[in-house]
């Protein structure tokens, strides 16, 4: 829009929702009109395109960044752009794989390693909902738990979040997965999708007590999903050796690499 407004475009097709639709946008000599009626000044979008680690949003003709410290747990949330879906960043770590992929293709992978999904499936970390999304498209209930409201916050104000709020399949819990999973009957879940923060931020979700309540809620033959990270780097290798420890202490007899998505698959056999 900036270059198209030196060059003295009067209007261009944009998209103003992170790549999902494109609209057309006014370029006047002050300020550009949004199709709604807003409109922002050339230096807010000056501002705009200097942060490369930040979504916004523009109500009242002002730039509101997506992004807001959570009284709970005492961390920065945010929104942050990429070529394609947006990732989550919480203390400026990203949630989603950004590095040679994105967080869109990170999200197929991680459903791929558990593909087909059926039945009633858990995704235990709700971040932007791409997992929770994804597996309802094919299962019949998700139920999805968030610990932080920010992180529902930020959701809300994504588009690519929408269908968490749109979909009647998935049900959301704002709780502590680590005590949540444990109001759930025995065998109520097929597939668990098991996506939680590095090590050093959410410890519980890595323990083998979690483990034992993921075990006890899926049903014969279910499967659960293990993000990890890349078991490449010395801290993957490290906690990929120790997750699969308890997993099998835990009763999941067979654990088994899914390198591609930078996790495990463990079945309750
Ligand atoms: C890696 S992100 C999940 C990404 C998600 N699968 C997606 O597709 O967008 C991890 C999320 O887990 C949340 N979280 C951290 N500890 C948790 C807990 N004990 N119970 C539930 N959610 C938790 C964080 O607030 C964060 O939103």
């Amino acid at each position: 829009m900036l270059e198209a407004h030196r060059r003295g475009e009067p209007r261009l097709t944009v998209s103003l929702d992170l790549n999902l639709t494109e609209s057309e946008v006014t370029l006047r000599p002050e300020s550009i009109l949004f199709p709604a009626g807003e409109s922002l000044d050339w230096n807010s979008l000056e501002a705009v395109s200097e942060n490369e680690t930040n979504c916004y949003y523009v109500e009242g003709n002002a730039l509101q960044a997506i992004k807001g410290f959570s009284e709970f747990s005492g961390r920065v949330y945010g929104l942050m752009p990429t070529a394609s879906a947006p990732t989550m960043l919480i203390s400026g770590i990203p949630m989603h794989r950004i590095k040679d992929t994105n967080p869109h293709q990170d999200t197929l992978q991680k459903i791929k390693a558990i593909a087909p999904l059926k039945g009633n499936v858990l995704d235990t970390t709700t971040g932007l909902g791409y997992t929770a999304i994804e597996a309802a498209k094919t299962a019949s209930h998700v139920v999805t738990i968030e610990i932080d409201p920010m992180a529902q916050k930020i959701a809300r104000l994504n588009p690519w979040s929408q269908a968490l709020f749109e979909n009647p399949k998935i049900a959301q819990v704002i709780g502590d997965a680590f005590d949540e999973i444990e109001r759930f009957e025995a065998g109520f879940f097929s597939t668990i999708i098991h996506d939680p923060p590095m090590f050093s931020l959410a410890g519980d979700l890595y323990s083998l007590a979690f483990y034992q309540q993921a075990f006890r809620v899926l049903k014969h033959n279910g499967r659960m999903f293990h993000y990890i990270g890349d078991p490449e780097s010395k801290s993957g290798a490290r906690v990929t050796a120790g997750v699969i420890r308890r997993l099998q202490e835990a009763g999941f007899k067979r654990v088994v690499r899914a390198p591609r998505a930078f996790g495990l698959v463990a079945h309750k056999e």
